[in-house]
C-alpha cells in the first residue's frame, strides 16, 4: 500500500509531538533498508495498514529551533499552507497550529479539496463546528453516492446493503488533550439521555490549582505550566477560564446537540482567587478546581428542560472524583439516565498525550474506519439558560 501522505500545518508543542510518533517511530522501527537507498523502503509502522508520512509541515518562522527530529529525506519545511492545500500528493491535512482564522481556511480548505482532515482546535471547533460539520455530511453523502455508483457499475451489492464510506474528519485531541472524550461522547451516550456534564478540562490552571493549595503563587506555578507545555500562547486564555469555556461549548454540542454561543457564556477563571479562599477549601473537606458545567436544569429524562452553561471554580468535596485528580490531569464527570454517574480521567495536556490522540484520529481514518455520527440534533424544546452560575 502506498504511504499516506500528511501535510501538517503548525510544528509546535503538539505537531513536534505528532511528528516524532509518526516519523521517530519510523526511525526506530524501520530504518533504512540496507538493501535499497530508495525512500519507499521506509516505512511507519504506527497505523496498520498504512505506511504514514508526513511529508510537508507548515509554520510561521523557518528560522526557529524545533523540538522534533526532521527527516529532510522526506519532509520538507514550508511558511505556506497553500503549498500543502494545493499539493495534490498530499492525502490528509493535520491542524496543528491553533487559532480560529487561518486555522479554519486550513480545515475547510482542507476538506473541500478532498483530503482528510484533522485538527486538535477546540477553539476553531467550539466556533464553528455546525460549518465543519455541514461540510463533512455534503462531502460523505457526495462519497456515498459515488461508492453507491461504483458498487452498481461493478454489481458488488451486499445484502442490499452500501459499504460504509470512511470518514474523512477528526478532532479528538480538541477536548481534555489524552482522555478520549469526543469519541466517547460520539458512540457511547447514543442512546442515553445526558443530564449533566462536568469537566476539569484545563490542565494548566489544575496545575495551577494544586501548587496554590500548597502555598505557591499563582504566577509561580504558571511558569512551570508553560514549561510543561500546558498554557495557552497568551495564558490568560488559561487562567481566566476562556480555554475552559470554548471546551464545555463543544462537548455542550457533542452532548445535547446545542449550539452554545461562546462568548455568552458565564466565565469567572482563577485570577480572583486567594490564598484564604484554600484555607476555608480545606476547613470544609473541599479542594478547589475550575469547572465547567453544562447541565440541565430540570432533570428528566425528556429530551426538555433548559440547560445551563458556564464555568466556575467550584469548591469540590475532597471524595469526590473531580477532586481526586492529579496536578497533571483531566476529568470528565457525565451524568445520564441510563448510566448514573460514570467519570473519565487521564492526561489533560501537553505533547505526547495530545499528539496521541491526534495520531488516533490519523490511523483512524488512514485505516478507513468509519467515524462516528457527527452530533445528535438537539431536540426542539431544549433552550439555553445562560443567567445560571454556580460559584462558591
Ligand atoms: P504552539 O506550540 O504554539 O504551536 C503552534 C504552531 O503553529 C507553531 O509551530 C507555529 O509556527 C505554527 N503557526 C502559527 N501561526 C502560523 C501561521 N500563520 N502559519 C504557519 N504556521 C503557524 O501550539 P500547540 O500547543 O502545539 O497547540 C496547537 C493546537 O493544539 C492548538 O489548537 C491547541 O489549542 C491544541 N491543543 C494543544 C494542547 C497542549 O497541551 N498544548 C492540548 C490540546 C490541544 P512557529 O513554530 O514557527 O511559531
Ligand atoms: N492550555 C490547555 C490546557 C491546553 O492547559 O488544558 C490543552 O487544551
Amino acid at each position: 500500500m502506498p504511504p499516506l501522505r500528511i501535510g501538517m500545518v503548525g510544528g509546535g508543542t503538539i505537531g513536534g509531538g505528532v511528528y516524532e510518533l509518526i516519523m521517530g517511530r519510523l526511525k526506530e522501527e524501520r530504518p533504512y533498508s540496507p538493501r535499497s537507498s530508495s525512500k519507499h523502503s521506509k516505512q511507519s509502522q504506527v497505523c496498520r495498514k498504512r505506511p504514514l508520512w508526513i511529508t510537508k509541515v507548515c509554520v510561521k518562522d523557518l528560522s526557529k529551533p524545533r523540538s522534533f527530529h526532521l527527516d529532510e529525506e522526506i519532509t520538507t519545511m514550508t511558511t505556506n499552507v497553500d503549498s500543502i492545500l494545493n499539493d495534490p500528493n498530499i492525502d490528509m491535512v493535520v491542524e496543528v497550529m491553533g487559532g480560529t482564522g487561518l486555522a479554519k481556511k486550513v480545515v475547510e480548505e482542507g476538506l473541500m479539496k478532498g483530503k482528510m482532515v484533522v485538527t486538535a482546535n477546540k477553539a476553531l471547533l467550539a466556533n464553528h463546528l455546525e460549518s465543519i460539520q455541514g461540510l463533512v455530511n455534503q462531502i460523505q453523502e457526495a462519497q456515498d453516492k459515488q461508492l453507491l455508483q461504483h458498487q452498481q457499475e461493478q454489481q458488488l451489492y451486499m445484502y442490499n446493503m452500501p459499504l460504509p464510506v470512511a470518514s474523512c474528519f477528526g478532532f479528538e485531541a480538541a477536548v481534555c488533550a489524552g482522555i478520549p472524550i469526543i469519541h466517547t461522547l460520539q458512540t457511547c451516550y447514543a442512546g442515553d439521555v445526558i443530564h449533566q456534564i462536568q469537566g476539569i478540562c484545563n490542565g494548566t490552571t489544575n496545575y495551577i490549582l494544586e501548587k496554590m493549595k500548597n502555598g505557591a503563587s499563582m504566577e509561580e506555578a504558571l511558569l512551570e505550566t508553560q514549561d510543561l507545555g500546558y498554557a495557552e500562547e497568551d495564558p490568560n486564555e488559561d487562567i481566566e477560564g476562556f480555554d475552559v469555556r470554548v471546551k464545555i461549548c463543544l462537548l455542550a454540542k457533542l452532548a445535547f446537540g446545542l449550539t452554545v454561543p461562546v462568548q455568552d457564556v458565564p466565565c469567572r477563571g482563577i485570577t480572583l482567587l486567594e490564598r484564604i479562599d484554600f484555607e476555608y477549601a480545606k476547613v470544609l473537606g473541599c479542594t478547589i478546581k475550575l469547572v465547567g458545567t453544562a447541565q440541565r436544569l430540570h432533570e428528566a429524562r425528556e429530551w426538555d428542560g433548559p440547560l445551563s452553561v458556564y464555568v466556575s471554580p467550584l469548591m469540590v468535596p475532597k471524595d469526590h472524583v473531580l477532586a481526586r485528580i492529579s496536578s497533571h490531569g483531566n476529568a470528565v464527570a457525565i451524568t445520564s439516565a441510563n448510566m448514573g454517574t460514570c467519570s473519565y480521567l487521564g492526561p489533560g495536556a501537553g505533547r505526547f498525550p495530545t499528539a496521541n490522540s491526534v495520531v488516533a484520529d490519523i490511523c483512524r481514518i488512514a485505516d478507513g474506519q468509519q467515524g462516528p455520527a457527527f452530533p445528535i440534533e438537539a431536540p426542539p424544546h431544549l433552550e439555553l439558560d445562560l443567567d445560571y452560575i454556580a460559584i462558591f
